[in-house]
């Protein structure tokens, strides 16, 4: 239970790790972690309005990230791709790698039929096997940056500084050779706390834990931090936000819900009588102690458990989304065969199929067994609601939903 004293003790702890917030910000300490997207995006906006359109283009062509090329075939003409001249361009550490098993079933299971569409060919590849985990404390290496064919984001080799042990992690945005990165997940080590002395102070801790690539317990993260690689419950390990520049930012913590309404309760007699809460409102405080809220990349807003793991900073590769292959064959060396539309095919192949020309009549778009499938048309059933999902995330880019409800 709490008492007054402990109450005074956390409020004064929190207003200290605002001000380092704000100091952070302010200030370019190395613990601050840059949005590499939304702060250029807001600067050039601004820009845009006064100069002429077509020199801010230009412009912004030849200072962009993303590599074009000179046509010299046809296939190079459309190929955009961002610049990472960063990443390793030897093999990966065949230890910590496998091959890629039923690489040629081609979407096919045991029986021969197709149970996933559009898979065939593409390039032979092994599979780096990524610790989401990071449950290994202390201090680790980043070796080198790697591309991996299984996935959007960068992967990072890290060597363990003890045991000099080595495994790839998701590598951050703006993460380098030579940058060293660190796992609270067991807990912050004993030095940690000796520095500071008698006092913990939670601004203090952030501001020695909190730096990209670490990986940190929710609760232990500020607010309004961007974070990726996040577990859904505390045994768990990374699973939201790992494709390439996604991020979740941390909206809030329930604990400091919980003391702004004792504070209310508090009223101006300045003490609490934890007497006077119902047994209901304090079991209400004790949930509601343990989550945080955390805003996802889709814009979904969900609770998550504050002893949940994270990792500080944005999920690398941010201008992948740019990409332009080119030409078809660069798909087909990804592994993904043509994709038919439906009023392209015959009645017993697609509910869109059939009839004169290419109509499909006025009917709401469906896939090849029926479902609807535009306009964010919903298919978890009416009873199985998240109740870990505050806020779901919009849906057909917020407009309305045409033809049902
Ligand atoms: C393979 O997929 C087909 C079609 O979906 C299904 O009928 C069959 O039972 C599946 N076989 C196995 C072994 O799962
Ligand atoms: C490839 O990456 C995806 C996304 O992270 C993952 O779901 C899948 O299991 C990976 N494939 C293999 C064979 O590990």
């Amino acid at each position: 239970m709490l008492t007054p004293c402990d109450l005074v003790i956390i409020i004064g702890s929190s207003i200290l790790l605002v001000g380092y917030w704000i100091n952070a910000t302010t200030q370019d300490t190395p613990s601050q972690v840059v949005d590499p997207i939304a702060p250029s995006r807001t600067q050039e906006d601004a820009v845009l309005p006064t100069a002429l359109p077509q020199s801010t283009a230009l412009q912004r062509k030849t200072n962009s990230a993303l590599r074009r090329y000179t046509p010299r075939t046809p296939g190079l003409r459309h190929l955009i791709r961002p610049q990472n001249d960063h990443l390793w361009k030897g093999r990966p550490v065949h230890a910590l790698t496998f091959p890629k098993k039923g690489h040629a079933r081609g979407g096919r299971n045991r029986t021969g039929r197709i149970t996933v569409r559009h898979r065939g060919g593409g390039h032979k590849r092994r599979i780096r096997t990524v610790d989401f985990d990071r449950s290994a404390p202390g201090q680790h290496y980043v070796e080198r940056i790697e591309h991996d064919p299984n996935r959007s984001a960068h992967i990072a080799l890290v060597r363990d500084a003890k045991t000099g042990k080595q495994s790839y992690i998701l590598a951050a945005e703006g993460m380098r050779a030579g940058d060293v990165v660190t796992s609270y997940r067991a807990g912050l080590p004993k030095e940690l706390l000796k520095d500071m002395g008698d006092s913990v102070d939670m601004g203090v801790i952030a501001s020695k834990t909190a730096m990209r690539g670490n990986c940190l317990k929710l609760g232990m993260i500020p607010v309004g931090t961007p974070i990726f690689n996040i577990a859904p419950n505390k045994d768990s390990y990374g699973k939201f936000a790992r494709s390439a520049g996604t991020h979740g930012i941390i909206i809030g913590k329930g604990e400091d819900v919980v003391q702004k309404e004792m504070v209310k309760a508090m009223g101006d007699t300045g003490t609490l009588d934890i007497a006077s809460l119902s047994q209901e409102q304090l079991i209400k405080f004790e949930k509601a102690a343990n989550y945080v809220t955390v805003k996802l990349s889709s814009g979904e807003i969900r609770l998550i458990d504050k002893d949940a793991i994270a990792t500080i900073g944005v999920a690398s590769n941010a201008n992948y989304k740019y990409t332009s292959l080119g030409k078809a064959g660069r798909k087909r060396w990804l592994g993904i065969r043509p994709t038919v539309r439906g009023t392209a095919m015959n009645t017993v192949d697609h509910p869109h199929g059939g009839g004169r020309g290419k109509s499909k009549g006025d009917k709401v778009p469906v896939s090849p067994w029926g479902v609807p499938t535009k306009s964010g048309y919903k298919t978890r059933p009416k009873h199985k609601i998240n109740r870990l999902v505050v806020q779901e995330r919009p849906r057909n880019q917020g407009k309305r939903r045409r033809g049902y409800a």
